[in-house]
């Protein structure tokens, strides 16, 4: 895809990765529609995107608080008045929850569900009907890493990018031959606000590094996007990750239909133990 003059949306510009790819799209020359709750950042955001790239369309700043529908529909219906599209949706906002699962309380395990994995779903049941009407349309969904196994002391946040990975991939078979293309990205640790704003509980000790900076993560998205890429690791380590998570999947498979059987308290091999 060519990204001059695309109608590009992007959730979470305020900072970080949302904030690189918001200047990187810009650095295209689409007109850049940057979304976030915090509206002085987004105006340093619009500021430094002039001061940069002169002749791109400037970008716009919606203040859209993910998780109020009303937010999002006033983002994606304003946008589509303003530029008569969204070629490029990009579900970036997200937050983090750290700590012994056992600790998290329900409410939390709701409150960040509710921007990372229902944030998105908003955005995309939104943007998909306007797609559809001209039969194209990207939508980027921002995982992780951490989508791709159950790290410890992030059970909420896997448990939020996987199946933010897992909607996406429903909606890419749905969307098969409507000509709107599904990305997930995988970014691995960068250096963010992220882990200012995360949510702590208990005692666990943080992972140290290594960061990537947020600014190759951008890069490395809108690569993609151009690219046609449909699943975009951004790390070494995910990309292992995700080779290791293929391979082992039917082993694991088929440990987990023996330890259910002995559970059962049946012995026999299942007809299914074959299959993979
Ligand atoms: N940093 C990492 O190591 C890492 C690794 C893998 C994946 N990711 C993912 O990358 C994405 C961006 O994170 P980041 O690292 O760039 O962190 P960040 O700097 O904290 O950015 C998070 C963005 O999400 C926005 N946001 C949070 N809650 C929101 C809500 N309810 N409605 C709208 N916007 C909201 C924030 O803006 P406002 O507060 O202004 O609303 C901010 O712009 C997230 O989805 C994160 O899970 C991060």
């Amino acid at each position: 895809m060519r990204i001059e003059g695309k109608s590009v949306i992007v959730t979470g510009a305020s900072s970080g990765i949302g904030r690189a790819l918001a200047l990187a799209f810009a650095g295209k020359r689409a007109a850049v529609t940057a979304a976030a709750r915090r509206a002085d950042r987004l105006e340093e955001l619009v500021r430094e995107a002039a001061e940069r790239f002169p002749d791109a369309p400037p970008v716009v700043p919606v203040e859209c608080d993910v998780t109020r529908e009303a937010d999002v529909s006033w983002l994606v219906g304003g946008t589509v008045e303003r530029t008569a599209a969204v070629d490029v949706l990009v579900n970036n906002a997200g937050v983090g929850l750290y700590g012994e699962t056992e600790l998290v309380s329900i409410d939390d395990f709701q409150e960040l569900l509710s921007v990372n994995l229902l944030g998105a779903v908003r955005c995309i049941q939104e943007v998909v009907p306007f797609m559809r009407t001209r039969e194209s349309g990207v939508i980027v969904n921002v995982a992780s890493v951490a989508a791709l196994y159950g790290v410890p002391y992030l059970s909420a946040y896997c448990a939020s990018k996987a199946a933010v990975a897992a909607v996406s991939q429903s909606l890419r078979a749905e969307l098969d031959g409507s000509g709107i293309r599904v990305m997930i990205a995988y970014p691995g640790y960068t250096d963010t606000e992220f882990f200012e704003h995360e949510k702590v509980v208990g005692g666990a000790r943080r992972p140290p590094g290594p960061f990537a900076p947020p600014d190759r993560v951008a890069a490395g998205v809108v690569r993609a996007v151009e690219r046609n890429v449909g699943d975009v690791y951004l790390t070494a380590q995910g990309r292992a990750l995700s080779v290791l998570r293929g391979l082992a999947h039917p082993i694991v498979e088929r440990a987990m239909r023996k330890i259910a059987r002995e559970l059962r308290g049946e012995d026999e091999p299942s007809p299914d133990d074959g299959k993979q």
